[in-house]
């Protein structure tokens, strides 16, 4: 019989040569997108706030493998995720992001313009506002939620309350998919064990759970 917990590798060092290997034998990203992480990496002491390019490689495959054409983002930063989103539904499709900070905002737009990219929009504010303001033409086939983690169980409830069967204006599809990242915060949702963290980091911990929990 198979164990239930995955074994993780020997040592960080051979961890990292598989995460290489499988993101060099899963679907490339375009080189501007990885250009522009890189940028990114080499220039700014808050990067750690983007996902990594083989994440995206993910979300990529995720968003191709059901023919995503509408995605919502809630948390965008400098604009990098929803780059990715807005390869993957093709220049028909349409990403609408959602993000507290104009001036990441502002950032983004640079870089989507820089890019030609022209089917991604930002809506500035805190998400808790501006979610259920959202009147999109066309339900969204995936919501990727990456903001502030004390938010996420109240970002869960109003996307499910705005898309009741039957509403005239439904945010998600029937089917759509819900990407949140954090929801192991590196294990700690699971258990917590000896370890002791800061108020702030704990409300996170306490928020990603009741997420995970209703989710259910
Ligand atoms: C982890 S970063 C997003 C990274 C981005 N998805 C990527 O991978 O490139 C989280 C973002 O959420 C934004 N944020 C935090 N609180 C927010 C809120 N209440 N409403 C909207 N955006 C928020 C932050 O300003 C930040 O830009």
């Amino acid at each position: 019989m198979k164990e239930n917990e995955t074994p993780l590798y020997a040592t960080p060092e051979l961890g990292r040569k598989v995460t290489e290997y499988s993101e060099q034998h899963s679907t490339p990203l375009p080189k501007h997108i990885t250009d522009f992480h890189a940028s990114i990496v080499a220039n700014r002491n808050d990067s750690n706030y983007m996902s990594s390019n083989f994440q995206s490689q993910w979300n990529y495959v995720l968003a191709r493998s059901i023919g995503a054409k509408r995605v919502l983002e809630i948390g965008v930063y400098v604009g990098y995720s929803a780059m990715v989103w807005s390869h993957a539904v093709g220049p028909e499709g349409r990403v609408t992001g959602l993000e507290f900070e104009s001036k990441y905002a502002k950032l983004a737009n640079d870089a989507f313009a820089a890019n030609s990219i022209n089917n991604i929009e930002i809506v500035v504010g805190p998400a808790a506002e501006t979610l259920p303001k959202l009147n999109p033409s066309e339900p969204y086939d995936i919501v990727f939620i990456d903001a502030d983690k004390t938010g996420y169980p109240g970002y869960l409830k109003q996307l499910l309350e705005g898309s009741q069967p039957g509403s005239t204006r439904r945010l998600l599809r029937p089917g759509a998919l819900i990407v949140s990242d954090n929801v192991l915060r590196r294990g700690l949702v699971a258990d917590l064990g000896d370890t002791v963290l800061e108020e702030d980091r704990l409300k996170h911990i306490v928020a990603v759970r009741e997420f995970n929990k209703f989710l259910n």
